[in-house]
């Protein structure tokens, strides 16, 4: 069957916070509005609903690419793949991303295969400009508090062939909503969804 090619740029919001409609939800709501106000194509997963388990390191991607875990990642694994920009959700917990979002990440080995190993294209329209960034909050406001989680995600962004385009993190957000009380942050979010969406995005 011929399906015609959306001409729209796709992004992919991860949300990787179990508490949902907590400070990273409402962060990532907002820039994914910022990036459909550009008439970007937006996308929104939950991993906290997803099926996603750790990866074995039983090595079973090694000579194909492909995951021999039977779960949503299987699917993810497609869409990280096609996606033009993706925003990854996180607050920090014990100064790293979620376990949620962690499982997602190293679950990303197939992908390190198909890029390391089998030396094949990762992205599925290699000619396209693929840009990601990083939307995080932490409870304290520890110095370097993001640093730990940021280098996990530029490890992630380099096997994905994702250019990463900087991180919105703000500190000092615990309750539930307190990011609703922070003077810029839901703007900022939104400011930063319209700047991912527009093609000439810087790296
Ligand atoms: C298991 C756990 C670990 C956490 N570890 C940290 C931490 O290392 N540093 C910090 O500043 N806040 C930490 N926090 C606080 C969260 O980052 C904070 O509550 C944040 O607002 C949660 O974001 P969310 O509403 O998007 O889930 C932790 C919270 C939990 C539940």
């Amino acid at each position: 069957m011929y399906e015609a090619k959306s001409s729209k740029l796709m992004v992919l919001g991860i949300a990787g916070s179990p508490r949902r409609g907590g400070n990273t939800d409402l962060l990532l709501n907002q820039l994914m509005d910022g990036a459909l106000s550009q008439g970007a194509e937006a996308k929104q997963v939950i991993l906290s609903e997803l099926s996603i388990s750790p990866c074995r390191h039983c090595d079973g991607c090694l000579k194909t690419g492909k995951c021999v875990i039977d779960d949503d990642m299987q699917w993810l694994h497609m869409n990280l793949r096609q996606a033009d920009r993706i925003a990854l959700a996180s607050p920090v917990f014990f100064m790293g991303v979620t376990a949620q979002t962690k499982a997602m990440i190293d679950r990303c080995q197939a992908i390190w295969v198909i890029k390391y190993v089998l030396k094949l294209p990762v992205a599925m329209d290699p000619g396209k400009l693929r840009q990601g960034m990083f939307v995080s909050v932490g409870g304290t406001r520890s110095r370097n508090l993001f640093q730990p989680a940021i280098a996990t995600v530029k490890s992630w962004f380099k096997t994905l062939d994702i250019g990463y385009s900087g991180e919105l993190a703000f500190s000092g957000i615990d309750e539930r909503d307190a990011i609703l009380h922070h003077p810029t942050a839901l703007k900022e979010a939104f400011a930063a969804g319209q700047r991912l969406a527009t093609a000439d995005l810087a790296g």
